[in-house]
């Protein structure tokens, strides 16, 4: 089967990667040859004896910045005129389930994560690399944001995840939360599974699912819905 994706990660710590890649649906993804996943050390592209990868801050300042020339190499090693590349980094546009849906779709993303204090910012000019981030907090190592984006964008790939519809109702993917779930037992702790879930009319089902989805997110996620009705849901691709 010809991959429907294929992931490249820049990482100065792939390990940290291989265990979450090899378990569950990741390794299925990969298994079934739907996606391909790869990590590209930027050490392996140093030149000198102890494989420098960062230095000190020009104009001072706490922590060490990434260098250029390791990282910039390292995703030339594996660019084609196809790919996207994305930089992780909390200064990004927020990443959300229509970024995923738009990355699922680029048949080669190279994700490339920072480490330290930061990333030059002339990796970002030279890639014309789009900035990613996970949500408004930092992290020590933007390979476990990789972790996040990967396993997001991989499960949209047609077939990674099982069972039709799988992905289609999802939070987010309407613009509204989820309905609550329920299986058996019918009855768990005095807390009774909902009647019509169980009486089998699908269009019951449908109608008391929809509420459900809008009722939660009216109360939960009401800036869901104001940005639907402004046609502005905060990205911009
Ligand atoms: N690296 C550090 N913090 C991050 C974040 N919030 N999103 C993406 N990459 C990051």
């Amino acid at each position: 089967m010809t991959p429907a994706l294929t992931i490249d990660v820049v990482t100065l710590f792939p390990q940290m990667l291989s265990g979450f890649l090899n378990e569950s649906i990741m390794k299925r993804a990969t298994e079934s040859g739907r996606v391909i996943f790869r990590a590209v050390n930027p050490r392996d592209f140093t030149e000198d004896r102890h494989r420098t990868v960062d230095d000190k801050p020009y104009g001072g300042g706490p922590g060490m910045v990434m260098m250029p020339d390791p990282l910039v190499k390292a995703v030339e090693s594996i660019l084609d005129p196809g790919a996207r590349v994305v930089l992780l980094t909390p200064q990004g546009r927020q990443f959300r389930q229509d970024t995923a849906s738009d990355l699922a779709l680029c048949g080669h993303l190279i994700i490339v994560c920072g480490h330290y204090e930061g990333i030059d910012e002339r990796v970002r000019l030279t890639l014309c690399a789009d900035e990613i981030s996970i949500g408004d907090y930092v992290l020590t190592n933007g390979t476990v944001a990789a972790a996040v984006v990967i396993d997001a964008v991989a499960r949209l790939v047609p077939g990674v995840v099982g069972g039709e519809g799988a992905v289609e109702n999802d939070s987010f993917s309407h613009g509204l939360l989820e309905y609550p779930q329920y299986t058996r037992p019918a009855v768990f702790r005095g807390m009774e599974a909902p009647e019509v879930l169980r009486g089998g009319n699908h269009e019951l089902i449908a109608r008391w699912r929809a509420e459900q989805a809008m009722s939660r997110t009216r109360s939960r996620r009401p800036d869901l819905l104001k940005s639907n009705n402004d046609g502005d849901n905060g990205n911009d691709s």
